[in-house]
């Protein structure tokens, strides 16, 4: 996003500031109510700019669950290719950058597998760029990588993908503003009012406690939870680097279970 014509460009140390009193608020609030921190990006993060003027103000609608699970899809594994899975492939040639295998299982609040679900993934190329004509800093593209893949989960919820690790890249939040690499996953749970649209992170990027949008998250605990953990046995020798990333669905039981004046501010 730019910022309107009318506003001076913030610092990263304005946003850094910013977010360190956030956490800080949010942190004594929790405390002294006894509750644990926010697992969930907070909708409302002013130093991520944008979200001051999109996130939701009213109370959601209640929808009935059954009525929308009857037109929710059911995909099956005919209707995803298995090269789908491997986004290195999808073009005549290779892409460039760091070659990455990236596994783990789909578990729902009740830590059983979400099998035979759709998982959904868009990245950015190795040089940080996304083939979308709102991304035009000046980074290349690679003609044999879109960054776009899907996989269907299996038995045990297990998926697996081949990939490019994605570059860093601007966004303007900010001055200076880059976003640490990460690759964006949806995941279709048991009904289709279980998806999750959330973005899986790489260890040990120094980029994270700059970044408003990773650290929407005030839970420490819950932004670890989006990063993967490097797995010597995923990597396959003299092809690609292997990393973890084990994801939970908030079960239907949890769901069910919060108060419906919880502030979901
Ligand atoms: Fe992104």
């Amino acid at each position: 996003m730019h910022p309107p014509a009318n506003q001076p460009e913030l610092t990263q140390q304005q946003i850094s500031d910013e977010i360190a009193e956030r956490h800080r608020r949010e942190t004594d609030a929790a405390s002294s109510a006894g509750l644990a921190l926010a697992a969930h990006p907070r909708r409302d993060f002013a130093p991520y700019r944008s979200t001051v003027l999109r996130h939701p103000t009213h109370e959601l609608v209640r929808a009935d669950p059954e009525e929308i699970e009857l037109v929710s899809p059911a995909f099956g594994h005919t209707d995803v290719a298995a090269e789908e899975a491997d986004m290195t492939i999808q073009h005549t040639g290779e892409p460039l950058g760091e070659r990455i295998i990236v596994t783990g299982r789909i578990l729902d609040g009740d830590g059983r597998p979400v099998r035979n679900q759709l998982v959904e993934i868009w990245q950015a190329n190795a040089s940080g760029r996304y083939v979308h004509k709102r991304d035009q800093h000046p980074a290349p593209l690679d003609p044999n990588f879109t960054g776009v893949g899907r996989v269907i989960t299996g038995d045990d919820g297990s998926y697996r993908i081949t990939t490019i690790k994605p570059g860093a890249y601007p966004w303007k939040n900010h001055r200076n503003a880059w976003r640490p690499a990460h690759i964006h996953f949806s995941f279709f749970g048991s009904a289709f009012t279980q998806r999750l649209i959330t973005q899986m992170y790489f260890p040990g990027d120094p980029l994270f406690a700059l970044d408003p949008i990773y650290q929407s998250i005030v839970d420490p605990a819950a932004r670890e939870r989006l990063v993967a953990a490097y797995d010597h046995d995923v990597s396959e020798p003299e092809w690609a680097i292997g990393y973890r990333w084990d994801v939970v669905l908030t079960g239907p039981k949890s769901t069910w279970m919060e108060p419906e004046d919880a502030d979901h501010a």
